[in-house]
């Protein structure tokens, strides 16, 4: 007799780290009960044409709360970001106040306990972003903070980020950073290049990124802190990051869908949705940060999910903030705009960032035991991107219209189905 609480989903095609094989998976009681052959359950979420993965990752989601709830809130964020496949999101500190300190990652995690995903959020490096102090992270780390970061800016002053990463040896835990150096961007708004010069754009070089990824790999080297880039945009970081990985260096590396797929050409429309830190590149960018991706100097896709509203984005280009969309059409552009194998692709959003975060306990595989966290794939799935047809807040999808290939059919939470039939239940 099945369990009154079981769920099989049946007829797919299971892929983890371990492989790949047609099974069935039964789920009960939040847990993975068995993967074989012919199961059958209470409920059955049909599978047949999908592969079912562990619930995807993400290293890189801004939820706008506190503070900018117009934009995104922590449940309608992580509603898209179960929607996209994601069991577990980490939420960026660039909030109003900051997540600088322990009331407001209480606050935070408060929120997401609610949500149709895992919410883990990230802490600042330093008190409100400001790059001066640093912040209490021992009082976030006691709260399971893992992840300290200033995302939106880089720590510029040098001394202040050998001392955080000093600080996080002491703590165990990950500094990740957003490469760029300020004076050097000047107040660009855009790549610095060929595009820039003919729209009239204010450009920030790549040697802006570069000199922060320069100077992090050795910081690291000098103090031994693991450090996380944070979206990577430029060749020459991919490379650095290459050789800091061969010189046995603790860096890891994401990158965004969008600098795996557009360039600075797409700026040319002046349309702010375009805009984002660090910028669109050039063809010769996205190639060498494809390439990383696909030799493992990049371990991670990581969305930078960054909504604005729409006020906002109907701004200039100068005076728009910069961000796009991410959560929803990050495994659907991997599947359909890279050369890369389903296991590549999921290794990337699933196993490789539960990895880095240290929750590879409870998200990233298939297994007996494990905690049911999982997503179904429909490869065949074509649809079209509507930024007003998503979850979130906000509407700034720089793939508006595009068809894509790959469609999250269930997404299953701690044993949960969040998502059924590509409808969120929650
Ligand atoms: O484009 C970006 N938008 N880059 C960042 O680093 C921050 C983000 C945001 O918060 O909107």
């Amino acid at each position: 007799m099945p369990d009154p609480h079981s769920i099989v989903v049946k007829g797919g095609r299971v892929v983890d780290a371990s492989g790949e094989r047609e099974a069935d998976v039964v789920v009960v009681d939040g847990r993975i009960a068995a993967v074989g052959a012919d199961l059958s359950a209470d409920r059955t979420l049909d599978a047949a044409g999908c592969f079912v993965a562990p619930g995807l990752v993400d290293l890189h989601s801004h939820l706008r709360e506190p503070g900018k709830e117009e934009a995104e809130t922590v449940e309608t964020g992580a509603r898209g970001a179960a929607l996209g496949g994601y069991t577990a999101i980490l939420a960026m500190p660039n909030t109003t106040p900051a997540i600088d300190c322990e009331a407001v990652v209480r606050q935070v995690l408060d929120l997401g306990r609610a949500a149709p995903c895992d919410v883990l959020t990230s802490g600042a490096i330093t008190v409100g972003r400001a790059g001066e102090q640093l912040a209490p992270m021992a009082e976030m780390a006691a709260l399971g903070v893992r992840v300290f970061t200033d995302d939106g800016a880089g720590v510029q002053d040098n001394l202040l980020m050998r001392r955080a990463m000093e600080y996080a040896v002491g703590l165990g835990v990950i500094l990740a950073q957003h490469c760029e150096d300020d004076a050097l961007c000047g107040g660009g708004h855009m790549h610095e290049g060929e595009w820039s010069a003919r729209l009239g754009i204010p450009g920030q070089p790549a040697e802006a990124e570069e000199l922060m990824v320069m100077r992090d790999i050795a910081l690291a080297r000098l103090t031994g802190c693991r450090i996380h880039f944070q979206h990577l945009s430029t060749a020459r970081s991919v490379a650095m990051v290459r050789d800091a990985l061969a010189a046995g260096l603790p860096v890891t590396a994401e990158a965004t869908p969008h600098h795996l797929t557009l360039t600075d050409a797409a700026c040319a429309s002046y349309d702010p949705v375009f805009k984002v830190n660090p910028p669109l590149r050039t063809p010769a960018d996205v190639e060498a940060v494809r390439a990383g991706l696909a030799d493992g100097t990049i371990a991670t896709i990581a969305t930078d999910h960054a909504p604005h509203a729409p006020e906002t984005k109907e701004l200039p280009f100068d005076l728009a903030p910069p961000g796009m969309l991410g959560l929803e059409t990050a495994l659907a552009l991997a599947l359909t705009e890279l050369d890369l194998s389903v296991q590549q692709v999921l290794a990337a959003l699933s196993w490789n960032p539960a990895r880095i975060l240290g929750i590879d306990d409870v998200h990233g595989a298939v297994a007996e035991g494990r905690p049911a966290n999982l997503c179904v794939i429909d490869p065949e799935h074509t649809w079209t991107v509507s930024g007003a047809a998503m979850a979130s807040r906000s509407t700034n999808t720089p793939y508006e219209g595009r068809e894509v290939r790959g469609k999250v059919r269930h997404t299953v939470l701690h044993g949960e189905p969040v998502v059924v039939a590509g409808e969120a239940q929650r």
